[in-house]
């Protein structure tokens, strides 16, 4: 098995860049399904879930070529629309070619994910917005089975019971083959569904008001295909922010959205970072002044994002005060609490609440990664921490950072890959 050893305490100074967005390129390898038309991405990162979301539309019968960070994809017309359960069962993000194969193929099988390490995370509204646009959904066997009516799907009211990331992205994929016009209400505002739906346009779709909660489509009879920039992946560029807030010279964190961040940003500012703005794709952050505890809410964009908290602890541990974090999109996404205890930490959790008092001198140890970004929170204390950490099972993340040891070594920081 590999873990990380992570020598803490250096400062980290110089560049790192950042890489395309795994939440944005995953939906966006999806929409390829939706043409025979050849689909050119560019900025696709070389992580785990990537990959498995090429061998899926592999799978379902898309050729897929990748050089450098893009991707050409084409699905002719022999497509199998199935997701068999050895590449759900690792992925979550596979229910993401539901949408697309009951449109495109009129007919959709994919594997039920089960439970997962941060929550149960149905797919429930996924399947209940198919049925808006007239699907049949059946289940046996463990599969989900998504039939649209001889005609194909039809447009219809799609109105989510609180917003879903992908949920939206699937339904749009759906939405934009469907006869007549589609609304999605309480839709999600994520950058990364704003991602998609500019993919989507390049490809002959007709979308409006994405980026807002109420996103209309009117249906075309075809989509051709399409080149496209995956948009910087915001929550990496996040967890090296906090790296620089608790460990930076100078850090300077490049190709970059700053927009995107702004939620994150504005915590950060007020517990005493020091971010600047240098360009319209560089932020810089510094460390020169003690942090201040700041509370934290987890809220759907444009509030704090979820998977910005677990780094977010890993930063109040080291800020004077007392910090509440409460967690309002997963029930159960606090797994890293108890590991950074074991570093030195104090923190109290009461149901979806974390208190973290701060500041406490962390200490290197074995640690255990439970998810993608618990595996990040437990870096960014090991890189603050006295002593040596070894972080376990990070096949969590290599699902979602790429090259993240070569990037940190870059600026300064010890950190290699064993095998234990
Ligand atoms: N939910 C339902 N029913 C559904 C769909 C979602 O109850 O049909 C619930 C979920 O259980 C959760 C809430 O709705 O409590 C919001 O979940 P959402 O659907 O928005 O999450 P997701 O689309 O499955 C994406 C990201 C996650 C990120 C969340 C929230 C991708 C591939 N994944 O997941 O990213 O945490 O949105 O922003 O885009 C990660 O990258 O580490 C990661 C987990």
């Amino acid at each position: 098995m590999k873990a990380l050893q992570i020598a803490g305490g250096r400062r980290l100074s110089g560049d790192i860049s950042v890489s395309g967005a795994k939440n944005a390129a995953l939906p966006a390898l999806s929409a390829s399904l939706l043409t025979t038309g050849r689909v050119v991405l560019h900025r696709i990162p070389n992580v785990v879930d990537i990959r498995t979301m090429s061998r899926l539309i592999e799978n379902i019968g898309a050729t897929v070529a990748t050089d450098s960070g893009t991707c050409c994809i084409e699905a002719g017309n022999d497509l199998e629309p199935i997701a068999p359960y050895e590449l759900v069962k690792t992925m979550r993000a596979s229910s993401l070619v539901l949408g697309p194969l009951a449109a495109r193929c009129g007919r959709a099988r994919v594997s039920l994910p089960g439970g997962c390490a941060i929550g149960s995370r149905p797919i429930d509204m996924h399947l209940e917005g198919l049925r808006s646009l007239g699907a049949t959904i059946r289940q046996d066997l463990g599969y989900i089975e998504a039939i649209a009516p001889k005609g194909g799907l039809t447009g219809g009211r799609i109105s989510f019971r609180r917003p879903t990331v992908t949920g939206t992205e699937d339904m749009l994929m759906a939405a934009v083959l469907a006869k007549g016009e589609s609304v999605l209400v309480n839709a999600a505002r994520e950058p990364e569904v704003v991602d998609l739906a500019n993919l989507l346009r390049k490809m002959g779709a007709c979308i409006e008001g994405d980026g807002t909660s109420t996103i209309r489509v009117e249906g075309v009879d075809s989509l051709g295909g399409a080149e496209h920039s995956i948009i910087p992946d915001r929550i990496e560029t996040g967890t090296y922010l906090i790296a620089g807030a608790m460990l930076g010279g100078e850090l300077r964190i490049r190709d970059v959205l700053p927009d995107h961040l702004r939620p994150v940003i504005a915590k950060m500012k007020q517990a005493g970072s020091e971010i600047e703005i240098r360009d319209a794709t560089t932020l810089v952050v510094r460390n020169n002044r003690p942090l201040v505890s700041v509370d934290v809410t987890t809220r759907e964009h444009p509030g704090f994002p979820t998977d910005m908290q677990a780094q977010f602890m890993a930063l109040m541990t080291q800020a004077g005060g007392v910090s509440n974090i409460v967690e309002t999109v997963f029930e159960n996404r606090f797994m890293h609490a108890p590991e950074l205890r074991r570093m030195g930490a104090n923190i109290d959790i009461d149901g979806n609440l974390a208190v973290v008092r701060g500041k406490t001198q962390l200490t290197g140890t074995d640690v255990m990664a439970s998810d993608l970004r618990a595996s990040a929170c437990l870096v960014l204390a090991g890189l603050a921490a006295q002593g040596r950490t070894v972080v376990h099972r990070i096949y969590h993340l290599q699902r979602g950072y790429e090259r993240l040891t070569e990037k940190l070594t870059g600026v300064g920081a010890s950190i290699k890959i064993i095998d234990v």
